[in-house]
């Protein structure tokens, strides 16, 4: 029998929990509802409790020892009873920083829709990631992941959720902010619950209190997450928190940012300094996206900017957003070479791969029977797959003699066909040195798939404006978004993120020379970090370091 105030599993027959010694097993029989001892009817639908004969076990019991729906003799007909079971879930909490206070000097009307925005993001938010809402309790918001279906990634999922949510509440105004907590563990959850929530016990309410603790703008996580959620997540020790209603401190991590996609795929193995100073720019890619999957339009977006000013970056934050989506998105990213001369279309090529699964080592008759199965998968119609395959194996370099005129209609339709079962994302890197071929070919993409959800970006240093002046003009779903060297805040929020401690004069000297341009910063601390160990090697074997010119007459 479970508990349903603290969620502690006790022996079948037990008339009080042995945990926080509320009454079991007392429940309404029309609703399921938890009856105070001395209840004449139900608090939340009225039913007289001479109806509910002792403990009605339909509510309480594990599902292996009361099946939902079984017969129950003695209780009114009560249509698939909820049943309690003690599931793995993770809980998060979030709620505004300070809104009572701000309300108070706001207009109520202007107070209500800022709270229903609110609502809609966290909806928004939740929903995204997979998670279910459970309620609202004034600003706060409480949702489940892993009830009723579970997930591998649940745990992740929720903190993915929870660092979006705190991430976006500011868009909502000036000085608003949120702060979350998040735990995972076990919790009596009630399938088929209707009007109370569906996970009950001690984990929401430390998830609760855990978030109350959070500071502003942050999220916090117990042991259960960080440890489930670490492969993907970056997380730093918080602290034992005293939490009110809790005997023992809980032990807290704070949780800093998506470091891979999910379950730690990806996970850069050099030095990552934390993403900064784009927020509105990520903002808006994102914003972007969902647009183009919700309205099934196409859309470009050009993001420019010189060498080194995070480009490259900025895609891999959306990757990483984008992976963590529960909703299917057929993601393509290919490079344009260096010298790309007399290899056309390379980077369309690296994206057909990437999406058929092949290498570009793989040869010939694997090549066909890939290409030959994605489009058994995605192209429905039988005379339209004879037609794009050999355009789609000439791409690839393994089929010669289709007319030019073909070849864009077919890649297009290609794109068009996986775009009716999920939102497709191409990332086109380093466009600057895109061929003209590959040029047109987005062009004549945006222009003819116009009404397909298909959601271009292109990364390009500015000479791509030399070399097409005219990129983009006219074109009515074309965005721009010009990286602009990092402010100094910025900059000194990456070097303490990188080496923590750094000396005031390294990073004054640092940040000067760096103009704005993280590769820079990024790259003089990598050589400091690298010089730094070979240094301590030398004096931990007491040797004389290589580069070190000695003491005068020294001589080694
Ligand atoms: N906004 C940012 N915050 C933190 N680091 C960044 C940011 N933008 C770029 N970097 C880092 O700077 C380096 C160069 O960025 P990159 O995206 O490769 O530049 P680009 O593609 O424009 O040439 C990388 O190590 C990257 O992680
Ligand atoms: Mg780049």
């Amino acid at each position: 029998m479970i508990c349903t105030s603290c969620g502690t599993e006790n022996p079948a027959g037990t008339k009080f929990c042995k945990e926080c010694g509320t009454r079991l097993g007392l429940n309404c029989a029309a609703c399921g509802t938890a009856l105070l001892p001395d209840a004449k009817f139900c608090g939340e639908c009225g039913t007289p409790t001479s109806a509910t004969p002792g403990p009605a076990p339909a509510r309480v019991a594990s599902a292996s020892t009361a099946p939902a729906g079984g017969p129950n003799p003695g209780t009114p007909a009560v249509a698939a009873a909820p049943v309690a079971e003690r599931r793995l879930v993770s809980v998060l909490f979030a709620d505004l920083v300070g809104f009572t206070t701000l309300s108070v000097d706001r207009d109520p009307e202007e107070a209500r829709e800022l709270l229903t925005r609110y609502f809609e993001l966290c909806r928004d938010v939740i929903g995204r990631y997979g998670g279910i809402v459970e309620k609202f309790i004034g600003d706060a918001v409480m949702a489940v992941w892993g009830a009723p279906v579970a997930h591998e990634d649940d745990a992740e999922r929720a903190v993915r959720a929870a660092l979006e949510l705190v991430g976006a509440v500011p868009t909502l105004g000036p000085s608003i902010q949120a702060r979350a907590g998040v735990l995972t563990g076990e919790a009596a959850v009630t399938l088929g619950a209707t009007n109370q929530g569906m996970v009950a016990g001690d984990l929401v309410n430390t998830a609760s209190r855990l978030q109350s603790v959070a500071a502003p703008g942050t999220v916090l996580v117990g042991e259960g997450t960080e440890r489930a959620a670490s492969a993907a997540i970056a997380f730093e020790p918080a602290g034992e928190q005293a939490l009110k209603g809790k005997s023992a401190p809980v032990p807290a991590w704070r949780a800093l940012r998506v470091v891979a996609e999910r379950g730690g795929r990806r996970r850069s193995e050099t030095l990552e300094a934390p993403f900064v100073g784009r927020d509105d720019e990520l903002r808006l890619l994102k914003d972007l996206f969902h647009a183009t999957s919700r309205e099934r339009r196409a859309r470009i977006v050009s993001v420019v900017g010189p060498a080194g000013i995070g480009k490259t970056r900025l895609a891999w934050e959306f990757l990483k957003y984008v992976d963590g989506l529960v909703e299917t998105v057929w993601w393509h990213d290919g490079r344009s070479p260096a010298y790309g001369d007399g290899i056309s279309f390379w980077a369309l090529g690296e994206m057909v791969r990437g999406r058929v699964g092949l290498l570009e080592t793989d040869d010939e008759s694997t090549t066909r029977a890939r290409i030959a199965e994605a489009l058994r998968i995605h192209v429905p119609d039988e005379t339209e797959r004879r037609w794009i395959e050999p355009a789609l194996l000439a791409l690839l370099g393994v089929e010669s003699g289709v007319r030019a005129e073909q070849l864009f209609g077919a890649w297009r339709t290609f794109f068009e066909r996986l775009a009716a079962s999920a939102p497709v994302v191409l990332v086109f890197e380093d466009f600057h040195f895109a061929d003209s071929g590959l040029l047109d070919f987005v062009d004549h993409l945006l222009e003819w798939s116009r009404s397909h959800a298909i959601y271009v970006v292109t990364l390009s240093r500015p000479e791509l404006l030399e070399k097409r002046p005219d990129w983009g003009a006219g074109k009515r779903t074309f965005n721009s978004l010009y990286l602009e060297p990092l402010p100094e805040p910025a900059m000194r929020a990456l070097l303490g993120g990188l080496v923590p401690g750094l000396p005031e004069p390294a990073i004054r000297a640092i940040v000067s020379r760096a103009d704005g341009i993280p590769l820079y910063a990024v790259e003089t601390v990598r050589m400091l970090l690298a010089e730094a160990q070979s240094w301590s090697k030398y004096i931990l074997r007491k040797e004389r370091h290589p580069n070190d010119p000695g003491k005068k007459g020294d001589e080694a």
